[in-house]
């Protein structure tokens, strides 16, 4: 059978974009923002996305591209015979596991879109109240785990339809719709009076804030966001015809990526500032103190529509990427059909979710390692499993493959001239500094 492509260079776009810009950037990078100071912390992230992350996405597409096989393919097919298959093995099952938290947070959106659009936010409860109905909510059994297989089968849905015709195409129609949808937020909140203060926040930075943990937050995030290290990327690279060049794509892919968490941020924050609340709320600032502060502004109802709207679109397109890696590894490997694939991740997905979901509620005292199992989830994977996985890729391409592929890849045999010296740099980026800089940052963190 003829395997799938991107049709043309903006779906190659949208749908890398789609894959980056997600929960990591409306609801894990404001709250990040807000824990550790604000504009330092920007301005941490802005090395990381650049200079570390966006080489080894550049690494993560050439793989797949040059292979043009699915994750666990990829490996096999580019050095037969070695242990690097163990990688490919661990990046098709990472996504899965991500997946099943991932989308237990996506239920969590179509859910609280549901309130937006039946009004509940218009009551004008308290901030505390707002805390109590998410916390409510999130430990009861049923809501949860409804809106969790709501979204899981969306995503199984999208995909079974197809690279192109699914994935490609709901991104052309969404990725669009999403960036208007903050903009037009952002303008909202920075409007409102005494937004200025949370400007500040954002813009001003006070650099005496930056220490190991704010770097290794921001490197981790910069991980989270642009999907890297768990085959999602290298999936979606294998995709990428031969004549795309790919470090473009890439850099407007990270630039879009970063852009849009700064816009989530200035729609978030201002408001919190104007509001008078505290911008180190964590987790929670997505769904209680967001939820306060639209029930408290002008025209908030709509705003307040038009925010979990955007934020199902943007958890969407990113679940499809993570769910596409297993679907490309059964039907590739394993020789199932599209479909049967994309129910058998769906079932191990949705019961994974579940558990996750159920940690909230009846599972709580579970403990593995001493944590519940939805923040095991989410700490294995978005601290070990994503800035290992992207380690290893990276000294794949640095050091097992040969330069004169990899730079190959990257000019597309040479045609574009303009690659040429940039692909020299960003090979030495991949080659020396990006490995060298991961591992400093994250052994840092565990010193000090
Ligand atoms: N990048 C996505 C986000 O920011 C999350 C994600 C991680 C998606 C890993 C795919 C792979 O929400």
């Amino acid at each position: 059978m003829e395997r799938e492509n991107f049709g043309s260079r903006f779906g190659v776009l949208v749908a890398m974009a789609g894959s980056a810009i997600g929960l990591g950037n409306l609801w894990r990078f404001p709250y990040l923002v807000g824990s550790y100071g604000g504009a330092a912390f920007i301005f941490v992230y802005i090395f990381c996305v650049f200079l570390l992350c966006l080489p080894i996405f550049i690494s993560e597409v050439t793989i797949g591209r040059r292979s043009h096989s699915n994750a666990f393919g990829a490996f096999k097919k580019l050095a037969p015979g070695t242990k690097w298959k163990w990688l490919g093995a661990v990046s098709v099952v990472t996504p899965v596991i991500v997946v099943s938290y991932y989308s237990v947070v996506g239920g969590w959106s179509v859910e609280y879109f549901l309130k937006a659009v039946t009004l509940e936010f218009t009551t004008g409860m308290s901030r505390s109240e707002m805390g109590m109905m998410f916390g409510k909510f999130i430990s009861s059994v049923w809501s949860p785990l409804i809106g969790h297989t709501i979204f899981l089968l969306l995503t199984a849905f999208i995909v079974i339809s197809g690279v192109k015709s699914g994935i490609e195409k709901f991104g052309k129609i969404m990725m669009p719709l999403l960036f208007v949808l903050i903009i037009v937020i952002a303008v909202r909140a920075a409007t409102l009076p005494g937004a200025g203060e949370g400007l500040k926040y954002l813009f001003q930075p006070d650099f005496s804030k930056i220490d190991a943990s704010v770097c290794a937050a921001a490197l981790g995030q910069a991980f989270f966001s642009l999907s890297l290290g768990v085959g999602t990327i290298l999936t979606y690279g294998s995709y990428v015809k031969k004549d795309e060049n790919i470090i473009a794509s890439s850099t407007y892919t990270a630039s879009a990526d970063f852009i849009f968490a700064l816009l989530a941020s200035c729609a978030i924050m201002p408001a919190v500032f104007a509001f008078g609340l505290n911008p180190q709320e964590g987790p929670g600032l997505v769904f209680e103190t967001l939820p306060f502060i639209f029930s408290n502004m002008p025209l908030g109802w709509l705003v307040a529509i038009l925010f979990f709207l955007a934020l199902i679109v943007a958890a969407l397109t990113s679940s499809i990427s993570l769910y596409e890696v297993g679907v490309a590894y059964l039907v590739e490997e394993k020789k199932y059909s599209r479909r049967g694939a994309s129910i058998l991740i769906f079932v191990i997905a949705w019961v994974l979710g579940c558990l996750c979901s159920l940690s909230f509620g009846p599972l709580a005292d579970l403990k593995i390692f001493g944590q519940t199992i939805f923040n095991l989830f989410d700490k294995v994977s978005a601290n070990i499993l994503m800035p290992v996985g992207g380690l290893l890729l990276v000294i794949f391409v640095g050091w097992v493959m040969k330069r004169a592929d990899v730079i190959d890849e990257m000019t597309n045999g040479g045609r574009l001239k303009g690659n040429l010296w940039i692909s020299g740099f960003v090979y030495f980026l991949i080659r020396y500094i990006c490995p060298l800089a991961v591992v400093a940052v994250f052994l840092s963190a565990l010193i000090f």
